[in-house]
């Protein structure tokens, strides 16, 4: 008999990980951005498609490789942005995503963060590409970029195999 505790997962978050809304790579996507690391399998990648004239999020998807919180944050995340302005979705917080889902355990905060990290990725992603940086885009990477690179090097440490790039942007984006 297992002795393991299941952990508190909130209903919201037990229904979209076993029913997760956008789940899979996006074809056709204007960019996309991954946060986590492979080594241990807690990865997550955010494809956005971009109405580039309206600034507008059209669409978007992920990939994760994470835990079921990480399955829920990312699917909940993806149907927040979606018909979002790229500004409004860089506003979103990880505490938010954790709201939506009607709370998390706190051993899996870094989960929402590593959603939110891949998320902000990508938007930078897309805005190096363009070679643009509006004013709304701090230069300074935020609370939740951070976090998501302390997790990042956590890992690297635990399982020595992960390699952070020295720009601090860590993880790998596909612009
Ligand atoms: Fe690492 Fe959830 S993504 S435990």
């Amino acid at each position: 008999m297992s002795t393991r505790i299941p952990l508190p997962y909130s209903p919201k978050v037990l229904e979209l990980f076993r029913n997760p809304k956008n789940a899979g790579p996006m074809e056709d996507a204007t960019v996309s951005a991954t946060a986590g690391s492979p080594a241990c399998g807690d990865v997550i990648t955010i494809y956005l498609k971009i109405d580039e004239e309206r600034e507008t999020i059209i669409k978007a998807s992920f990939e994760s490789y994470g835990c079921a919180a990480n399955i829920a944050a990312a699917s909940i995340l993806t149907e927040m942005i979606k018909g979002k302005t790229i500004r409004e979705a860089w506003m979103i917080t990880w505490k938010e995503i954790s709201d939506e889902l009607g709370g998390l355990p706190a051993i899996k905060y870094h989960c929402s963060i590593l959603a939110v990290g891949a998320l902000k990725r990508a938007i930078r992603a897309y805005y190096r590409k363009k070679g643009v940086r509006p004013d709304w885009l701090p230069e300074k990477l935020t609370r939740e970029e951070l976090q998501a690179i302390e997790e990042e090097k956590l890992i690297e440490k635990l399982y020595g195999r992960y390699s952070i790039e020295g720009d601090g942007r860590s993880g790998k984006d596909r612009s």
